[in-house]
């Protein structure tokens, strides 16, 4: 099965646990076990703004950095921008987080609530080169799924 065919079907699977959901929580863990277990990448989580930094959330995967700050690392600097970032080698990004020394690429995507960056989703893969505008289509349907639920 092509990366896309299963995201494809694991899409209609999220939408069927998270619309009867009321909890955030729930609904956030639900989607990085999905991630995780169904894509095979080495950590999916959120970080969830809390004033000026990014919280760690929901994940699966190894321990990582609980704090983020504002415009740090990968995950600040999408916050900062109000945009997707895709690092092919994150040994190329200056400012690059190291939670895991596995890490090798990695897609940060920013979740909106009243046009303010609300958290942020975090994929992180142990190849190189591993995200495309294939995540990026297919991870925004997922974002969107939270946004149409609590954001709107
Ligand atoms: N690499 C991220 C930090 C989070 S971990 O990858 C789980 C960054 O640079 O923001």
């Amino acid at each position: 099965m092509t990366k896309q065919e299963k995201y494809q079907e694991i899409i209609p699977q999220l939408k069927a646990l998270i619309e009867p959901e009321t909890s955030l929580i729930a609904n956030l863990a639900n989607i990085v076990a999905t991630l995780k277990y169904e894509l095979h990448f080495f950590w999916v989580g959120f970080y969830i703004v809390e004033e000026k930094e990014l919280v760690l959330g929901p994940f699966q995967g190894p321990v990582a950095c609980t704090r983020i700050a504002f415009g740090k690392g990968v995950c600040g600097t999408a916050w900062k921008k109000q945009k997707t970032i895709i690092v092919p080698n994150v040994h190329d990004f200056e400012g690059h987080i190291a939670c895991n020394p596995y890490s090798q690429s990695e897609i940060v995507l920013p979740i909106l609530k009243n046009a303010k960056v609300w958290m942020v989703l975090d994929v992180d893969s142990d190849k190189l080169n591993n995200f495309d505008k294939i995540d990026v289509h297919y991870l925004n349907e997922i974002i969107k799924l939270i946004e149409t639920k609590y954001a709107t």
